[in-house]
């Protein structure tokens, strides 16, 4: 059997689902949806979904995954290809495919110039819009080597100015 990944990305994967960032990003995407509506029944599948959202990148070159560099414009769509990476890994998985929307589709925006689907709107998966709010703030509030951490509210009011063009809106 073919495996698209290889031992040392299996580690990787490891380390970034226990990572403080992404326990950070996990727990406030389920604090937003619960805030927002989604259903308590479905609140387990959005911790899964967030938590993998970015197992595909298991897929990628080490190459390129780990380059300190900017990314090449070619290096750029071989990134791009991990949401799909990981429909394919999750979809094999019975009790995850309800978790596959923030996986497959948390680059998407909301003006249609995201990735992998280019999606606009609201056919941009509701839990998938939620992560991706979550996951832009707890960006700009963590401190970066090339910048310090935003305050909160500064933070919140750049993503309600950017709400026109991103997933973030609604
Ligand atoms: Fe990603």
């Amino acid at each position: 059997m073919t495996r698209p990944w290889k031992a040392g990305r299996r580690c990787w994967i490891c380390a970034t689902i226990t990572e403080e960032h992404t326990l950070r990003v996990v727990d406030l995407t389920v604090a937003l949806a619960s805030r927002m509506g989604v259903p308590d029944a479905e609140l387990g599948h959005v911790r899964r979904g967030a938590l993998l959202h970015d197992i595909g990148k298991m897929a990628i070159p080490d190459a390129i995954l780990q380059k300190p560099d900017v990314l090449t414009e070619a290096e750029k769509k071989i990134m791009q290809t991990h949401p799909g990476k990981a429909y394919q890994i999750l979809a094999r998985i019975d009790y995850l495919t309800a978790a596959l929307d923030i996986p497959n589709c948390h680059h998407e925006k909301w003006d249609g110039t995201g990735y992998p689907h280019k999606l606009a709107g609201e056919a941009i998966p509701l839990n998938a819009r939620i992560f991706a709010v979550i996951d832009v703030y707890d960006a700009l509030t963590s401190n970066r080597p090339y910048r310090s951490a935003w305050p909160k509210q500064e933070a919140l009011d750049y993503i309600r100015a950017q709400s026109a063009n991103t997933s973030t809106r609604r």
